[in-house]
């Protein structure tokens, strides 16, 4: 027995918890697309002791405490000791959304193992509190509002994405720890929860719409102002490489040229980059010349 889910990439970001009740109600809603090629591989089974094995290898003191804090919230009075056997396909901790497949791949799995019974919604909720973003991985595309629920959504564009690596080690600072800093820190905290539900808002519409341009130019701005956020925080939270700012002028300066690109980033220096199905065939060609051996596929 395993369970499967893939990682989700926020077209409007979450940033910053308000609290937990115990489910993630989180500050700002987001919207997220899930990837058809990255996920994570969950497989439980009974053992002697407490284990936590990601990709082959056993996880030391800090990251096992972590995964069985969460274990023992899901699963109250638990009878039996586990051991997890965890894949990442992508980087673990680089920017590419390894909570939000991990966390949610552990649910599933949790569900599973001690039939818990948990319907679609609940182990959405169970998943946010292991991290934000993995309450988005169960759907195409999915809305995780302020109240800390989840909502299908449903769009006809076809859309396309890469990620150009730019940095695949573990971050310095978790995604958790550095979200925690803008908030206690912050002075842009007030207009990131006004700016973000606006672009949330603005981007349910455009994706009833079909609006693939409308759905790029919110997300580039609400990636925008939430590195704002980061970088105004103290101590000042940057992800970016000097690779990073160069693939930006990159997408941009193709959009002048009449191609139709946008782009992303998330707690780490990769870029990533959306455009619909049609065009994929050409805009991967660019790419892979320009970046050789440095494009992943996410979606
Ligand atoms: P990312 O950008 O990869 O989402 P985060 O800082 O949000 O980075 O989270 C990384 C952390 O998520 C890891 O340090 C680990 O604690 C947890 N994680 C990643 N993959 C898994 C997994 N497959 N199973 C359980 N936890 C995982
Ligand atoms: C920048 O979900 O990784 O990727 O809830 O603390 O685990 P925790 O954080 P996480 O944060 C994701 C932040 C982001 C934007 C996004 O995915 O919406
Ligand atoms: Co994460």
């Amino acid at each position: 027995m395993s369970s499967i889910a893939y990682m989700n990439i926020a077209i409007v970001k979450y940033w910053c918890k308000d609290k937990f009740t115990p489910y993630l109600i989180p500050l700002v809603p987001s919207i997220s697309l899930l990837s058809t090629k990255l996920y994570t591989k969950t497989e439980i089974k009974e053992s002697g002791k407490d284990l936590f094995y990601l990709n082959d290898i056993l996880q030391d003191e800090k990251e096992t405490n972590k995964v069985f804090t969460f274990v023992d919230k899901v699963v109250k009075n638990r009878n039996k000791k586990i051991c997890i056997n965890t894949y990442n396909n992508m980087p673990t901790a680089a920017g590419l959304a390894s909570s939000s497949s991990g966390y949610m791949a552990l649910s599933i799995e949790l569900n599973k193992f001690f039939n818990l019974d948990l319907e679609d919604n609940m182990l959405c909720k169970i998943a946010s509190i292991g991290s934000g973003s993995a309450s988005r991985s169960l759907y195409p595309i999915a809305l995780f509002d302020k109240n800390g629920e989840i909502e299908k959504l449903e769009s006809n564009i076809q859309f396309s994405m890469i990620a150009v690596i730019v940095n695949a080690n573990r971050k310095k600072i978790s995604s958790r720890a550095a979200m925690q800093i803008s908030k206690d820190t912050s002075k842009l905290l007030d207009v990131w929860i006004e700016k973000n539900t606006e672009y949330a808002d603005i981007m349910k519409r455009a994706l009833k719409e079909n609006d693939f341009n409308k759905v790029g130019i919110i997300m580039e701005k609400s990636t925008n102002l939430m590195h704002e956020v980061m970088k105004s925080s103290t101590p000042s939270i940057d992800y970016f490489m000097p690779l990073s700012y160069e693939i930006i002028e990159f997408v941009k300066k193709l959009r002048l040229d009449g191609i139709n690109i946008y782009y992303t980033m998330d707690a780490g220096a990769n870029v990533k980059v959306l455009f619909e199905k049609k065009d994929e065939v050409k805009i991967k060609k660019i790419f892979n010349e320009k970046y050789e051996g440095k494009i992943i596929d996410v979606i």
